[in-house]
Order: C-alpha cells, then structure tokens, then sequence
C-alpha cells in the first residue's frame, strides 16, 4: 500500500463514524428535516443516482452510517453489528426503516467496490451503500454532527459513534458503538417510533429475556465478539463458532490472536491466513483488549464451551433413553 493511501486510511478513521438517523413515514413535504438535511446527491451500489434528503430520508424511517470498505478494524466490527441489528428488526428493513452506509473514502469506493463490500458481508436487502463526491459527503457528516476533526492516535483509537433520530420528531441520539444489537434494533424499532411497533416481527427484541448477571467475560464476549461469533450456534456469523477453541488453539497463539490478530497476519501466521481465506477475507479486528479482558474472555469461551457439550451430551443421552424406551415398548 502506498504512503500516501496509508496516510489517507488513517485521516479516514478519525472519521469512520456511525450515525442511525431515524425518520417517519409521513410525506416529505412534513419532514422537519427537508430544511436542515443537504440534498446531496449520491450514487447506490447498484449504480443509481439518487439525493439525500428527498430519495434517502423523506417520509421513512432510516439508518445513516459513515465508513470506508478498506478500514480495517473498527468499521468491520461496526458493519458486522449493524448486520445483526438488521437481523433483529427482519423484514421491516426496507419497509418501514431504511439503512445507509455512507462511504467517507468516495474515490476508492466506488459502486462496484461497495456491492462487493455488501456482499462480502451478506447483507440483505433494505441496507443501501452509497458514494458519491467527497466534499458533498463531508458537508453532511457536518450537518450531521459526525465530522470530527482529525482527532486520532498512533492507535487508530477514533472516536465511533451512532446516532439515532426521527426526522419526523427531530429526535436525534448519538449511541456507542458498543451497544449491544438488540438495544439498538429496539431504540430504532420501537423507542423511535415513539413506543408504537409494528408487532407482527416484534419478537426478537420485545420478549428479549432480562439480563443476567454477566461475568466480566460473558460481558465482553455479548458486547465485543457477538457480532461475528457465537459458541456452539454454528456458522451463522461473518466468523467461526468459537465452541472448542480454547482446546483446539496453542494457548499462546490464542492469547496474541485476541491481542494483535491484525500483526499475525501481516507477518504471515499460517493459520491466521488459512482463516483469514476461510472467512471471505474478513479480517478478525484488533479490538484493543487488555490482558486481564483476554483471560477473561479466553475464561468464558472455556466455560461456555464446556457448558454447552454438557448440554448436547444430555440430550444425547436423553434422546438415546428415550429411542430404547420406545423401541422397549
Ligand atoms: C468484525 C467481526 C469480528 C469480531 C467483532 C470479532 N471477530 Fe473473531 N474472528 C473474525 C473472523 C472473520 C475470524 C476468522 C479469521 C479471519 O478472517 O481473520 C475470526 C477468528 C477468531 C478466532 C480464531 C478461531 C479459530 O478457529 O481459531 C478467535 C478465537 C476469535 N475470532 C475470537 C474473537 C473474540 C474473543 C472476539 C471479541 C473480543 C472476536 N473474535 C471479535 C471476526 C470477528
């Protein structure tokens, strides 16, 4: 990569920020909005032209985020997590509510560059990317309250944030970007629509059970892992199920994997690039944790592998009790 893109990729992520911008379906002409919001033009995946504020936002309800396909770890983590809040609110993605990501990196991602980028992703139908000039593109982060100045360290530690609104309302709140999905899909779903939902997909979020007493990894694993992995759920994510990890890796390729995944595969870890090829060429984020999270996290995959063969044994088992209690009869 040249220095010159480099220097571009690292002035891009004090900026790579997530705005959720929540409308109504009333017609346009009633939107609060229709005066505030820039009537950019900007370019679909698919090629098509379309303005901001008239074709984007007017009379729906939508989600805005800001990102570059070649940031390489916070706007992965972040796209993955809108890729579960998409799943939580269904089908009403492209119904009632409407997601955007925004490219902030217009030159390089263009069209053919953000379908690729979706699709490396699979993310379904409903959840639109979008390029189009740069100055354009900033002149609404800054209406938007997302352009930060190029506020950013040696570590990339950027500033995310989401911010949900209703353009009907005027109802704007930014969010962090380590909310868990279901709370997001909720503010956006039903909090947003001013407590009235649509109950007919209602179930994922609305009977979400109360919260448990989360371990400190248990806690990190749902706030900074879920999006991409699950234990013992099967491949349903962008990364691998992480049941039998902890038995399966060298307890110290672990260790610096959750630590600087990002170095190993830049100095060609073998088994970091045969995943990386595995996993559609998503690279697992370098997350910044500290040792202790690492311990507690590598603590919980262990125990929350070892729970769940415990319940797959006893089902077996039961399953097997109950064959010969049949075949018995
Ligand atoms: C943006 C998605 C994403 C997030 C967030 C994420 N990972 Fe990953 N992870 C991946 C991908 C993709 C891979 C496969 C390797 C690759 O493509 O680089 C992976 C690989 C792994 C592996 C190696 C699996 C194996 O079979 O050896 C472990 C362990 C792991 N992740 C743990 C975690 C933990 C713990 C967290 C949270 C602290 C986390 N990951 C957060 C995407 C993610």
């Amino acid at each position: 990569m040249s220095s010159t893109r480099k220097s571009k990729i690292i002035r891009l992520l004090a900026g790579c920020t997530i705005a959720l911008a929540l409308g109504s379906r009333s017609p346009a002409s009633q939107g609060m909005g229709a005066g505030y919001f820039p009537n950019i033009p900007l370019i679909t995946h698919e090629g098509e032209e379309v303005l901001f504020y008239d074709d984007l936002v007017a009379g729906r309800t939508v989600a805005i985020n800001f990102i570059f396909t070649s940031c390489p770890d916070s706007c992965p983590a972040e796209t993955a997590k809108l890729v579960r809040v998409q799943e939580e609110l269904g089908d009403r993605v492209g119904k009632d509510i409407f997601m955007y990501s925004i490219s902030i990196d217009p030159e390089y991602d263009t069209p053919e560059v953000l379908k690729a980028y979706r699709k490396k992703f699979s993310i379904k139908p409903g959840w639109t990317f979008l390029t189009g000039e740069e100055d354009d593109i900033i002149f609404l982060r800054k209406k938007l309250g997302l352009y930060m100045e190029e506020i950013q360290n040696e570590d990339n530690d950027h500033n995310l944030t989401f911010i949900v609104g209703n353009d009907r309302t005027g109802k704007w709140i930014k969010r962090s970007p380590f909310d868990n999905p279901k709370v997001l899909a909720n503010l956006i779903g039903f909090d947003l629509f001013g407590g009235q939902i649509f109950r007919k997909n209602a179930k994922s979020y609305a009977n979400a059970p109360a919260a448990p007493d989360f371990t400190k990894g248990d806690y990190l694993f749902r706030t900074r892992c879920e999006s991409c992995h699950t234990i013992g759920g099967g491949e349903t994510r962008l990364g691998p199920d992480l049941i039998g990890v902890v038995e399966r890796r060298d307890p110290k390729w672990l260790f610096r994997w959750l630590k600087e995944p990002d170095k190993m595969l830049e100095e060609g870890d073998p088994t970091a690039i045969e995943l990386f090829r595995r996993y559609q060429e998503i690279a697992m984020p370098n997350l910044r944790l500290e040792d202790q999270e690492i311990d507690a996290l590598i603590e919980h995959m262990r125990n929350e592998s070892l729970r769940i063969r415990g319940r797959l044994a006893s089902n077996a088992k039961r399953d097997r009790e109950s064959i010969g209690s049949q075949r018995g009869r």
